[in-house]
């Protein structure tokens, strides 16, 4: 167990540098955030922080810069989104290895809040360079780790400041994320079911291996079960398939005998084109020269009749090619499932990145249990690996 933000005595908060990690790792259109959840996601930690008197210093890491400072990657977009969000202005410190930034934190008045610029920027913050972990350091007087989407990087800002800065704490949002994402794994209601898709399995061979002995199904969808079809031996036209992991998809359908439930029918079209005139066929029914987008309307009935009759279940994947009509179909259902489940009484836990965003296309991302912020985060945390920005933090 981590110690929390909870645990710190809020009267000796007034007037302290509270330092929070966060991942406002955010989608940017024209220069303006696009999607604000993330952001959203952390002002339960930031706004309590403040309310007790704290002065909030915020570090987050924004896309994959190469080679230090790029103004297509500074994080000040979202200076603008989280002061919309707050109703308060955020001072942006642009330089964070500067002495100035020090006096800045430290003249922000009780419940001010300040964002610094791009933790990827600074050399050592991805190798978790000490020297970068002390300066990073002096930016506050204890430490927050809200970025459960930034967990499983053993960076500077997520895992070597927590080292060095005492108390290092779980913020409301890594909490959140950890107790349900954790209890979904340890103490399932069963029937106990994964919904996993998207394209490669070979991202997922871990999760499913993590998963296999301790749920009761894992549904799969997605161009993942292109490969299992092409062990199977059936027919898949031009369809995304990894020929490198048919042996294994094999050894895997061997393994996980009728746990491993597979779409019985498919959407297929000649070409991946918005609006094309698409077909539905049986599994084993794929034409040569066609290629599978979606899961067909029988697989969404048996997937909805498995999730709405579980107890507890897991979403990470897409079922077909939601960003392209009419192959949304299958991922709009499953979320519709999802829902339907959650009404039920079951516990619903949506894995960050692709199911994330297709619950809240759906407009359902608030009748489920639980929706992720974490993409790689969740998934890594599923497949039970440690998360270097969880562990870094103080024990209870
Ligand atoms: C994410 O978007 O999944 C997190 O912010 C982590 O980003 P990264 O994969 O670039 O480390």
């Amino acid at each position: 167990m981590k110690r929390t933000l909870a645990s710190l005595d809020p009267a000796r908060l007034d007037g302290q540098r509270a330092l929070v990690r966060v991942d406002f790792n955010c989608p940017v259109k024209d220069g303006v955030v696009a999607d604000d959840t993330r952001i959203r996601a952390s002002l339960p930690t930031i706004s309590y922080l403040r309310a007790k008197g704290a002065r909030v210093v915020l570090l987050s890491h924004f896309g994959r810069p190469k080679g230090g400072p790029d103004p297509k990657y500074s994080i000040r977009p979202c200076v603008r989104a989280l002061e919309t969000a707050l109703g308060a202005p955020v001072t942006f410190i642009e330089d964070p290895l500067a002495e100035a930034a020090v006096i800045t934190t430290k003249r922000l008045p009780r419940g001010g809040v300040a964002l610094v610029e791009n933790t990827r920027f600074y050399p050592g913050e991805e190798t978790n360079d000490a020297g970068l972990s002390q300066q990073f350091a002096a930016l506050g007087d204890f430490y927050v780790n809200d970025a459960f989407g930034s967990a499983h990087r053993a960076h500077a800002s997520t895992a070597g400041v927590a080292h060095v800065l005492k108390p290092a704490v779980s913020g409301f949002l890594m909490e959140r994320e950890l107790k349900y994402l954790g209890e979904a794994l340890a103490h399932p209601k069963r029937p106990f079911v994964a919904v996993l898709g998207g394209a490669k399995i070979s991202g997922k061979i871990d999760l499913i291996d993590a998963l296999l002995p301790k749920v009761d199904e894992i549904l799969i969808g997605g161009a993942m079960a292109n490969t299992f079809f092409r062990a199977m031996g059936l027919e898949t036209g031009n369809s995304l398939v990894e020929a490198d992991k048919v042996d294994l998809a094999r050894a895997l359908l061997d393994r996980a005998g009728p746990k491993l439930v597979l779409p019985k029918g498919v959407v297929i079209a000649p070409e991946l084109r918005e609006g094309i005139t698409s077909l539905t066929v049986r599994r084993d029914a794929v034409p040569p020269g066609f290629s599978i987008f979606d899961i067909d309307p029988t697989t969404v009935e048996d997937f909805s009749r498995r999730i709405t009759g579980a107890g507890t279940v897991i979403w990470n994947g897409p079922m077909g090619v939601f960003e392209t009509k009419p192959f949304d179909q299958g991922t709009r259902a499953i979320a519709a499932a999802m829902a339907a489940a959650t009404a039920r009484g079951a516990i619903t836990v949506i894995g960050g990145g692709d199911s994330a965003a297709a619950i809240t296309q759906a407009g359902l991302a608030d009748k489920v249990t639980h929706v992720s912020t974490g993409g790689g985060a969740s998934l890594e945390f599923l497949e039970e690996k440690v998360l270097p920005g969880v562990a870094a933090l103080d024990d209870v």
